[in-house]
């Protein structure tokens, strides 16, 4: 264990982790981390490294510990040996029986119980690395847990401690402010602000108390924020923003739009014909008046200039309209073309099968008169072999009907 440091919290307000005196420490947290656990968590607080698994609801075993109305919660709280400094005495200790306690009543207003009766709820706690503040952590974690195994709950549950150190009241206690501190205070609270657990080791005023409680208040919305992004990311479905659809539709929809090749171009032309349109009648008027105002002339001439490149730029544009035109037609020509190719070559397959059917017809009838042919001659001349044979039947040699003839004989 290191000697206790001279100051713990630095002239301008630093503590010996470099945080201010309302910060907490920097908060990890992984989400179903063991897979024969129904919820699981690792989190990691500071130097705090813990894991929680959460099984059940399951039937309770010994059944004597059932409750035939509600489940029963049950929180065990574990150091492994190696977690501290020194060797921590495996098995449960006065300690952590006393932290398993108050962790469970810290959940119990907010599991819902009643809805599985005798059953168990049962939170297993292992501290890998301790470095102050582990019971808060160890619900901190839980609440992941438990949430992450589907257990009811009316909201989550965050924990942080506040202490005296150097006479100032801090937020989260880290290691040495907890060996050389003056006094140390975890809380527990649901989400609404509800107090489910609250400790105190050391001397504290109530106007110490009350300051403490306003920096636990914005600890715990911190936790409270990082254990609902955590959440968030393992349960939240994302939606399709139907905004963002409606905007895919209408790219989908300008992109199923035929391109017009020279639709561009056609918009100028026609823009610039409008404009030299303008451009004459105005003139038209100005040029009246310029006949009684001779200071106008000059406006007058620039004006006839614009008109002249407006109409060149028509000239351009009936050029372009002329180009689409003509391509137009020669599109349209091609096509025709085509078309005629592909009559010709489907006419030509049409007569092709129809010749090749009326052939296999052919073909069949005539197999099927030659072999009509074929079967007339033969009985003709069958008729013609029994008549010549003439009234008697055919008899069986009886030398050749095997045993029956040996028999007779
Ligand atoms: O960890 P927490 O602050 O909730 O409980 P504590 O009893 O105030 O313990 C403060 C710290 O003392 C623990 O976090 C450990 O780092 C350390 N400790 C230890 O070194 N050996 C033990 N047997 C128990 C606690």
């Amino acid at each position: 264990m290191s000697d206790k440091p001279d100051k713990l919290i630095t002239d301008d307000g630093l503590r010996l982790d470099g945080r201010r005196a309302d910060e907490i420490r920097p908060m990890k947290i992984e989400i179903g981390v063991l897979s024969r656990a129904d919820g699981s968590c690792y989190l990691e607080w500071g130097r705090n490294k813990i894991l929680v698994g959460v099984f059940g609801p399951r039937e309770a075993h010994p059944r004597r510990l059932q409750r035939a109305d509600t489940a029963v919660i049950r929180y065990r709280y574990n150091m492994a040996s190696f977690s501290v400094e020194d060797r921590a005495r495996p098995g449960p200790s006065r300690r952590s029986i006393e932290i398993s306690k108050v962790s469970r009543e810290a959940f119990e207003p907010v599991i819902m119980a009643e809805l599985f009766p005798k059953t168990a709820i049962d939170i297993f706690v292992e501290i890998l690395q301790a470095d102050a503040g582990t019971r808060t952590a160890a619900i901190n974690a839980s609440s992941i847990a438990l949430a992450d195994a589907g257990i009811p709950m009316k909201g989550l549950v965050t924990s942080c401690a506040f202490g005296k150190v150097d006479g100032q009241i801090v937020l989260d206690l880290n290691k040495e402010e907890d060996n050389y501190g003056e006094a140390d205070f975890p809380v527990a609270m649901t989400q609404d602000g509800e107090i489910t657990l609250l400790q105190m080791d050391g001397h504290l005023t109530p106007e110490e108390i009350k300051k403490g409680l306003e920096l636990i208040k914005k600890g715990c919305k911190e936790i409270l924020e990082i254990q609902q992004t955590v959440l968030r990311k393992k349960f939240e479905t994302p939606v399709e923003e139907p905004e963002a659809k409606a905007e895919e539709t209408e790219i989908e929809a300008e992109e199923t739009e035929p391109s017009l090749e020279y639709a561009p171009e056609a918009a100028v032309v026609e823009e610039v014909i409008e404009e030299a349109e303008e451009l004459e009648e105005e003139l038209s008027e100005e040029t009246t008046e310029a006949g009684a105002v001779t200071e106008t002339v000059p406006e007058a001439e620039e004006l006839e200039e614009i008109v002249k490149e407006a109409e060149a730029e028509v000239v351009d544009g009936e050029a372009i309209e002329e180009a689409i035109e003509a391509e137009a037609e020669e599109e349209a020509e091609e096509e025709t073309e085509e078309e005629a190719e592909e009559e010709a070559e489907e006419e030509a397959e049409e007569e092709a099968e129809e010749e090749a059917e009326e052939e296999a017809e052919e073909e069949a009838e005539e197999e099927a008169e030659e072999e009509a042919e074929e079967e007339a001659e033969e009985e003709a001349e069958e008729e013609a072999e029994e008549e010549a044979k003439g009234p008697w039947k055919v008899v069986k040699d009886p030398s050749e009907s095997g045993s029956r003839g040996e028999n007779d004989e």
